[in-house]
């Protein structure tokens, strides 16, 4: 296939150490996503875990330092205990909940106009909707206020599309538009990250109750008791079964016919499911496909060929959503399929995620300018999304088996943020001694931030009549 062919050419120019520090960057931001989570959740708790924080940081450090140098030769940790999950405040310490507070009519767009693009980021001295100070649910990592950002102009944007306003967001009416519904979140850790902004702007009006069957903290189900509002989170990078075979070595089994069980049986019955995926394809991988070796991504080993990162998360969302439109693959699930496309992995400048690339611009791009679109892997990944959605719909539109209750949406975020590289937490998500992997985080967003306007999209996407 000529994109394998490519791989192997750009391989053969010499590119190898770089791709595999770009591959191994999904790693690095898991890894002290953890670490600034356990600051979180136990900040009263702190001074009396003293020793064995102390012992979790110089295991976090030795993490960090195992995934600096590809490929390591030898670790006995696992990657997988490393993850963050989201912190929950008790309700009793919120204020401001107004349970049952009077239901409010949603201001809508005109029917006509697309929300997502084309657009502008145009001034707004009303934002943002929230600080770290009225918004108990900010992750760490993604606080870039408190650990010292200086600038705050890079919140007084909004999106507005192309020829129509996009309403400010009203928690009082997203609550009143999924009243008596639930909405799960499926995806990697800007899943986390867009629930999290949610949360926050929901919390004009009330604190969610932690309901989850679980103590993992990457599956937690909350509640909104004024409006029996359900909401949830499923971690699923790959969406498909992804696992390290050995988690000394950097390398993911991927098997890409094989929707994540983690996920598709935890949906049934949810009246909505929002998933995404992207960041974790960049990861050295070796695919199946009916259980077999079909290819691999910088496996290195004999015999194998490539298979580029654009055309697994094809074959991933694939499954994927055959899953959710298939009775038998996702018993119980009957909902609407909300698509979110990528959040841009292209916003490092000046060098690598791990030499020196940073992310310190103070304001947004100017739509149309250039090098503003959507270019590299981005165009890559959101290539492959929007025409395996566009494929899955026709297919649910041409069977209508059993599933007659299944709608597709896409939500097409992409556009907007490759033009905000100044959203970013940068340097900003942890203290400026600290010695993490991902020092500059040029891939999640801070809280409040752009990722607000997800929400307002959103909000939009639940109203009836709503037409994409
Ligand atoms: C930070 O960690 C790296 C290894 O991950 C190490 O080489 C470096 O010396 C550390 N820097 C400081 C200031 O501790
Ligand atoms: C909130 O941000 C301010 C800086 O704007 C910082 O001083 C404070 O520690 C932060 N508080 C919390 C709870 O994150
Ligand atoms: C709460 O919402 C769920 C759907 O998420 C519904 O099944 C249940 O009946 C609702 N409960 C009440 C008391 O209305």
């Amino acid at each position: 296939m000529p994109e394998a062919k490519a791989e192997r050419q750009r391989r053969g120019a010499g590119a190898g150490a770089s791709q595999l520090r770009q591959r191994l960057l999904g790693i690095a931001a898991d890894l002290r996503v953890h670490k600034l989570h356990l600051a979180a959740v136990a900040p009263a708790a702190a001074a009396s875990l003293l020793p064995a924080l102390a012992v979790v940081a110089l295991v976090l450090l030795l993490l960090a330092a195992s995934a600096r140098r590809p490929p390591p030769s030898s670790s006995s940790f696992s990657l997988d205990a490393y993850r963050s999950g989201v912190s929950i405040v008790p309700a009793a310490t919120g204020g401001g909940a107004r349970p049952g507070s009077a239901a409010a009519a949603a201001a809508r767009v005109p029917s006509g106009c697309d929300i997502f693009r084309p657009g502008e980021w145009v001034p707004d001295e009303d934002a943002p909707y929230y600080t770290n100070l009225t918004c108990p649910h900010i992750q760490e990592h993604q606080n870039c206020m408190k650990y010292g950002r200086p600038d705050t102009g890079f919140l007084k944007w909004r999106w507005r599309p192309a020829g129509c306003e996009l309403p400010r967001f009203d928690a009082a009416a997203f609550l009143d538009a999924v009243r008596d519904t639930s909405l799960a979140f499926v995806g990697d850790s800007l899943a986390r990250n867009h629930m999290q902004s949610l949360m926050c702007l929901l919390s004009k009006v009330e604190y969610p109750k932690d309901i989850s069957k679980t103590t993992n903290p990457e599956f937690r189900t909350l509640h909104y008791e004024s409006h029996n509002f359900t909401l949830a989170i499923f971690w699923s990078p790959f969406l498909v079964r992804g696992y390290q075979p050995d988690p000394s070595r950097h390398m993911w089994n991927i098997h890409l016919d094989e929707p994540d069980a983690a996920w598709v049986t935890g949906i049934a019955g949810f009246d909505r499911v929002l998933i995404s995926a992207a960041n974790w394809f960049t990861r050295p991988a070796m695919f199946y496909e009916a259980g077999r070796v079909v290819a691999c991504h910088y496996c290195l080993a004999p015999g194998v060929p490539d298979m580029t990162r654009g055309h697994s998360l094809r074959m991933a969302f694939r499954a994927a959503l055959r899953a959710l439109l298939t009775a038998t693959a996702a018993p119980g699930f009957e909902g609407t399929v909300i698509v979110r496309t990528l959040s841009p992995t292209s916003h490092f400048e000046g060098g690598e995620w791990d030499r020196g690339g940073d992310c310190r611009r103070t304001r947004p791009l100017v739509a149309g300018s250039d090098g503003t679109g959507m270019a590299g892997l981005d165009l890559d990944f959101h290539t492959a999304q929007v025409e395996e959605f566009a494929r899955a719909k026709a297919e649910l539109e041409a069977s209508g088996d059993g599933k007659g209750k299944v709608r597709m949406v896409l939500m097409d975020t992409t556009p907007a943020m490759v033009l905000r590289p100044d959203g970013h937490p940068s340097r900003y998500g942890h203290w400026a001694h600290e010695n993490v992997t991902l020092y500059n985080d040029c891939i999640h967003w801070c809280l409040p931030g752009p990722i607000d306007a997800w929400n307002e999209m959103l909000l939009q996407m639940l109203l009836p009549g709503y037409s994409p």
